[in-house]
């Protein structure tokens, strides 16, 4: 049966945009030249200029994103990278693939975000590198980040997968650090058909090392002056996503506005909505409730036809596949915490206003 409030729906964005998309897909198959034309190249011109920043290299994926600019970055073996202990796992992955270990801090309580403050504690003479990662679409507490970087010679690469369009002190995300990192992975704010990333930087030079590591250090045809990878972003997807990057702000404005109908239905109804700090705009990838009997209002939901996510239900240390980094239960107690909580509601421009009510509606029954 499908549900009467889906987490998330892609098929009507496509046919509100399906006049525009088709010319762009049909003139790439008509061009004949499919990866590596001029599309990859305009788009990145143009997510660049959304961004204001002054270079982007497109890539197959965010997890390549982070792994390309963790190599740009200078990070490899032997290396310490430090990161949130929640997140999406591509984080670690990535961390890992540059070859250094993963060094994880627990999360600030109101934005899920790293604790800026607990950064010093677990700086060591081997760190290299800070992956902020501005999860669900509000942005990391960067200004304090930044102090620190500079002060020890650390670079700063922003894990914005997450977080097309977000803003901090007045400028977009991403461009904070050396690196930005981007995903247009379907779900994500600015989402393709299919696997796609985006680096940023303000940096010439790093921009053009990042972009030889994308192509297997190719400067010119058959001349490779470093070992690289292929991790190209193909000229059907960049074509897709130039169409949609035109309808991100509009996008990213129609999701504030249903979090902000979710705020105000769910007052009085005992969960704990998002915060939003002052000086940020939070752009609402995922609207992430709090809830002490989180599993029992999920399937109380789900009842009723309503599909709540969990994102995500264990912080990396307590993930299977990461029991090596020896922290267990009890050593990131905010994260912890957290992952026993939170529960994403849906969220998504196409969502319509009763739509969202019939959530809020299924949630006062479920607190009365
Ligand atoms: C916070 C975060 N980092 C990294 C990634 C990796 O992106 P991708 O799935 O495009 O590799 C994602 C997407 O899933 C993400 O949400």
């Amino acid at each position: 049966m499908r549900p009467a409030v889906p987490f998330l729906e892609l098929c009507t964005q496509y046919r509100q945009v399906k006049a525009e998309i088709d010319r762009a897909i049909q003139d790439v198959l008509d061009c004949g030249v499919f990866v590596f034309g001029g599309q990859v190249e305009a788009f990145e011109k143009e997510f660049a200029a959304y961004l204001g920043v002054p270079h982007a290299v497109a890539v197959s994926s965010g997890t390549d994103a982070l792994r390309l600019a963790l190599l740009g970055a200078g990070v490899g073996p032997g290396d310490e990278v430090i990161t949130s202990a929640l997140t999406a796992v591509a984080t670690v992955v990535a961390i890992e693939a540059a070859g250094a270990r993963v060094i994880l801090v627990d999360i600030d309580p109101e934005t899920y975000t790293l604790d800026t403050c607990e950064v010093k504690s677990r700086l060591t003479c081997r760190t290299k590198a800070i992956v902020p990662v501005h999860l669900y679409g509000h942005p990391t507490d960067i200004e304090p980040l930044l102090a620190i970087a500079a002060g020890r010679g650390l670079e700063i690469v922003e894990d914005a997968c997450q977080a097309h369009g977000a803003m901090y002190q007045g400028k977009k995300v991403g461009g904070f650090g050396l690196f930005g990192c981007f995903s247009f992975y379907p779900t994500k704010n600015l989402g393709g058909y299919g696997d796609g990333g985006m680096i940023v930087t303000g940096s010439a030079d790093h921009a053009e090392h990042v972009r030889l590591l994308r192509n297997y250090g190719e400067r010119r045809r058959f001349e490779h002056h470093l070992r690289g990878f292929n991790c190209r972003m193909d000229e059907l997807q960049a074509a897709i996503l130039r169409v949609k990057l035109r309808h991100l702000d509009a996008w990213n404005a129609q999701r504030r506005r249903l979090a902000h109908g979710y705020d105000r239905c769910l007052k009085g109804t005992g969960v704990k909505v998002p915060v939003e700090r002052p000086d940020t705009t939070h752009v609402y990838c995922s609207y992430v409730i709090r809830h002490p009997s989180r599993n029992r209002l999920r399937e109380w939901l789900a009842d009723r036809g309503i599909d709540a996510r969990v994102q995500y239900p264990w912080p990396i240390h307590l993930q299977p596949a990461y029991r090596d980094f020896g922290a267990g239960l009890g050593s990131f107690p905010v994260a912890e915490q957290a992952a026993s909580e939170i529960l994403s509601l849906p969220i998504f421009p196409e969502l319509n206003e009763s739509g969202m009510e019939a959530v809020c509606d299924a949630i006062r029954a479920f607190a009365t």
